[in-house]
């Protein structure tokens, strides 16, 4: 197992064979409580999620504090909340907060907001931490390190053990000229033996080098992700107040796999060798496998890159647990682990380790990196077929990964992260003000609840984006990627972030709501261009018609769920108005407009068929994420090219959800005031039965999916009773195998076969007649995915592009639509792997 070439870089051992010395949480819980000290504020405050945080000029912490107490120069509307960020203690010379503690491991958590305090430049913050005799921090430059990973603060979490009555924490500012040192917030929260517990799953194969962990060794948080699922907040986490974060911005290149949740009737189970605070039950409930196709799964790997600092030691601990049917016996699903491109783990099989569907297991694996600077760390699934196995998949739940303190070293201290090579005023956060407005490449705005992931996973955000924009250049998803980074930032952004306009603000925005200013008239109401403070970013100020008849309950109750909802494939909600009888909504400024106007009726140019694909791609995301709540999921009820924009950079965001959900009648326009939808995408099961679920936004989905690919309205009535339908006749020309013929004249010769193929069983799967034929949302988007990379491998072929010129390519594609059978997928995709995989793409060959 321990290859003798992996030992110059990289080691592993399990730590399945250490000694358990599980401490009991109920003894531990009554005996010491969590310490949230807000540092520079003087009175008890309370967090956005209702933590209360001692002042540290009041507290019996800090009896007598030095150093001053500063507020912040400018509130980043990314913030997840103001406590403790917009308060700090300066130092300009040693100062060491004593916190008198019950010996113990615990977390400690640093919050720091670089921003000029006072006469403080964020510049000059350059400092280190010390903790009884282990540095966490050294020469810290907390700017750059903001600067680098685009955030505008950053979390740090360590876990001591403490043996003595007291934990002492030394700010010291760097010998440099002028350094200071900072701090925002300080959480001290005790925690059981979470580290050197036996894990439940038995070694497996040879025999694994025995290693302890001694019970005094310090760690420091590096990811701890919730693979498949979403962000969960320190609230969602509240024995210790841990972090989740979503998994899929490490994900190599474009194979995301797919992501599901438990099955409704699975309970998440902890066997009782497992403490349930190891992670929570929503880690496991959600999970990502590598597809439903064994041909593709068979030649790539479920790969994550997690940046560290190398010439550490590594605990990587793995999280576990089937959750969906049918797997629910040995042998059925049987993976390899590899770290670093090396095994550590043959024949995973979680029904094995963890005794069946819903039981949770986990496993841990140690490495150690050598050398200095930052490195990637491997982490990659793939199926393992020795055993037979039924499915050649993988699947995990959760992530975690730990710095290990170098006993000799004394210090968890890595270097400050290389500046990303782009220009910096990218990230300027003074250039953006009015709410929740993102605007340029790396908005001020999503950047955000940045949960309890510590140092180097700041340090290494941007470095791990420039080197996968690099592996992925001539990738269509660079700006998938880019916004898949931030996009779990946003999702815990609190409603306060969310702003309070005045009805003065809003009629100086919208020069008094003049008309020419009106982009469009709804059954809500009025939705103005309009521009905030003057700043020259524009804004769409959605005006609600007085007629319609929604309490300022509810209203309120929607800015809420809308300003929750941040992600980059949603219109965001910048901020609102309530003042004398109206009720307005602001959002996010979407340049381009509707999908629909770039489609049909309108003199727009078509768009290039790639480019509609990145839009279906970004669409499905949007609803993916809509669908995935962490909490409650949110049907959009109202699917259609109208409610997916356009921004300036093309990206498409849907639109109008939310509103849908709270307010059944808003919208006039629709035929049903009951079940609410539109005519044309609204499915039909939905109709009949006055049931709502997820798959009637697949079905409207897949309209809009036909409708993107043939151009023309889901519904014309002036066409011939059998056209009328866009739906039902896509279908019927499909089955005849002549959709080619009804494809927009603008793509004919540009859309490679097989990708024609993929996208057109995509969306005939998603308006099937009953809700249990349609794919979930998260297979629309494996689909569209693989769509886009079959057309792209088609055009980096020459052959295609020769063949494209040629006129006999039409009768082709509608030859190639024509093998439509209800059990092509498979046989499809298999093809499909062949380009997939191989970049060669011979269309004329089949
Ligand atoms: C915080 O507490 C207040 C009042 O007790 C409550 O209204 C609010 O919903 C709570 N917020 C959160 C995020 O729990
Ligand atoms: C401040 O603390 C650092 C680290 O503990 C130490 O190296 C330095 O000498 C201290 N400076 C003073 C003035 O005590
Ligand atoms: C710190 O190190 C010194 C010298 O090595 C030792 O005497 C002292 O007890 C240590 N303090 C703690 C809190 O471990
Ligand atoms: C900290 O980083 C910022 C941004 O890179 C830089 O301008 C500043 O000079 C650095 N400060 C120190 C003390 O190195
Ligand atoms: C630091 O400040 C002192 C006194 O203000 C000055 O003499 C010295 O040259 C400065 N050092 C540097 C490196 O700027
Ligand atoms: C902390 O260290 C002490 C002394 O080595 C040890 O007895 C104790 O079990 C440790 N606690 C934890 C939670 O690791
Ligand atoms: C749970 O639901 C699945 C289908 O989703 C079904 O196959 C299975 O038999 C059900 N199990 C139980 C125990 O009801
Ligand atoms: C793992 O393999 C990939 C591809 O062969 C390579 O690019 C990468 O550097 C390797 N990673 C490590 C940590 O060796
Ligand atoms: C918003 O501002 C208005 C007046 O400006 C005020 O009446 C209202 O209470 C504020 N709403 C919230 C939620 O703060
Ligand atoms: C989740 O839902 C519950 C009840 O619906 C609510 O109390 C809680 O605040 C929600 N949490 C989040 C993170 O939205």
């Amino acid at each position: 197992m321990m290859h003798p070439s992996l030992l110059a870089t990289t080691q592993w051992v399990t730590l399945s064979t250490l000694l358990s010395i599980a401490i009991a949480a109920d003894n531990y819980f009554s005996s010491s409580s969590p310490i949230f000290l807000n540092c520079g504020a003087s009175a008890m405050q309370l967090d956005s999620n209702n933590r209360s945080w001692d002042g540290d000029t009041s507290s019996t912490f800090a009896p007598s504090v030095k150093g001053l107490a500063a507020r912040a120069s400018y509130q980043d509307p990314s913030l997840p909340s103001l406590v403790p960020y917009m308060t700090s203690r300066i130092f300009i010379s040693n100062y060491t907060y004593s916190f008198p503690v019950i010996p113990g491991r615990m977390f400690v958590r640093l919050h720091f907001y670089p921003v000029a305090y006072g006469n403080y430049a964020s510049r000059d913050a350059y400092f280190g931490v010390t903790t009884n005799n282990l540095t966490l921090l050294d020469n810290f430059n907390a700017s750059q390190t903001a600067l680098a990973a685009k955030y505008a603060y950053i979390l740090r979490e360590f876990s001591l053990n403490v043996t003595s009555g007291s934990l002492d924490l030394t700010f010291f500012p760097s010998t440099q000229n002028g350094s200071y040192a900072f701090v925002n917030g300080i959480e001290i929260v005790p925690t059981p033996d979470i580290f050197t517990t036996l894990s439940p799953i038995p070694p497996t194969n040879g025999n694994p080098d025995p290693s302890d962990i001694d019970s005094m060794i310090s760690f420091q948080t590096m990811y701890r992700l919730n693979v498949g699922g979403m962000t969960i907040s320190p609230q969602g986490d509240s024995m210790f107040y841990r972090s989740w974060e979503n998994d899929s911005p490490y994900i190599y290149g474009s194979a995301f796999g797919v992501t599901f949740s438990k099955d409704s009737n699975v309970t998440i189970t902890y066997p009782s060798t497992m403490p349930n605070y190891i992670a929570p039950a929503d880690v496991y409930g959600t999970a990502r496998s590598m597809g439903p196709i064994a041909q593709i799964n068979l030649h790539y790997s479920l790969t994550w890159i997690l940046p560290v600092d190398a010439g550490f030691y590594y605990l990587l601990r793995f999280h576990f647990c089937e959750i969906e049917y049918p797997i629910t016996k040995v042998n059925q699903r049987s993976f390899f682990i590899y770290i670093n491109n090396q095994t550590v783990q043959e024949q995973m099989d979680v029904i094995v380790w963890s005794g069946g569907i819903g039981i949770t297991t986990y496993t841990d694996y140690v490495i150690v990196t050598v050398g200095s600077g930052q490195m990637d760390l491997w982490v990659a699934l793939h199926p393992d077929l020795s055993s037979g196995p039924e499915y050649y998949d993988a699947i995990l739940n959760g992530l975690e990964v730990f710095k290990l303190q170098d006993i000799g070293k004394k210090s968890l201290a890595g270097l400050n992260p290389p500046l990303p090579p782009q220009p910096k005023s990218d990230v300027n956060p003074k250039g953006v003000s009015g709410g929740g407005k993102s605007k340029g490449a790396v908005p001020a705005s999503i950047r955000g609840a940045m949960g309890s992931t510590a140092t180097m996973l700041i340090a290494c955000f941007s470095v791990c984006i420039i080197c996968r924009l690099k592996k992925v250049a001539k990738h269509s998803f660079m700006t998938d990627k880019k916004c898949m980074t931030y996009r779990t930032e946003f999702y815990h952004s609190p409603s306060n972030l969310c702003r309070n306009f005045t009805f003065d603000e809003i009629q100086v925005a919208t020069r008094n709501f003049d008309e020419s200013l009106l982009l469009g008239r709804g059954g809500f109401g009025d939705v103005y261009r309009g521009e905030i403070d003057n700043n020259g970013e524009n804004v769409a100020i959605k005006r609600s018609n007085p007629l319609s008849v929604q309490g300022v309950h509810e209203f309120q109750t929607e800015i809420e769920l809308l300003s929750k909802l941040r992600y980059c494939h949603l219109v965001s909600l910048i901020g609102y108005c309530k003042e004398k009888n109206e009720m307005i909504l602001v959002y996010e400024y979407m340049a381009q407009g509707t999908l629909r106007e770039h489609l049909y009726n309108s003199n727009k140019p078509s768009l290039p068929w790639k480019q509609r694909l990145k839009i279906c791609i970004g669409a499905a995301r949007g609803l993916h994420y809509l669908h995935m709540g962490a909490n409650q999921t949110i049907i959009h009820r109202d699917v259609k090219t109208a409610n997916i924009l356009l921004d300036d950079k093309w990206v498409a965001k849907v639109s109008d959800f939310g509103l849908s959900k709270a307010n059944p009648d808003i919208d006039s326009t629709h035929v049903s005031t009951v079940v609410k939808g539109t005519f044309g995408y609204l499915d039909p099961e939905y109709y009949r039965r006055k049931q709502l679920t997820q798959k009637s936004d697949v079905y409207s989905f897949g309209v809009v999916l036909f409708e993107i690919l043939c151009a023309r309205p889901a519904v014309n009535i002036e066409l011939p009773e059998e056209q009328a339908s866009l739906r039902d006749w896509a279908l019927s020309c499909q089955k005849k195998g002549m959709l080619g013929k009804i494809i927009d004249p603008h793509l004919h010769g540009e859309i490679s076969p097989p990708c024609l193929r993929m996208f057109a069983d995509c969306a005939k799967q998603c308006v099937a007649d009953r809700s249990i034929d349609r794919p979930l949302m998260s297979d629309v988007l494996w689909s569209l995915e693989a769509a886009l990379k079959l057309q792209e491998n088609a055009e980096n072929n020459k052959k295609f592009s020769e063949a494209t010129t040629s006129s006999k390519r039409t009768p082709d594609l509608i030859t190639i639509m024509g093998t439509d059978k209800p059990s092509t997928y498979s046989t499809m995709s298999i093809t499909g792997q062949k380009i997939i995989f191989s970049d060669m793409m011979h269309p004329q060959g089949r």
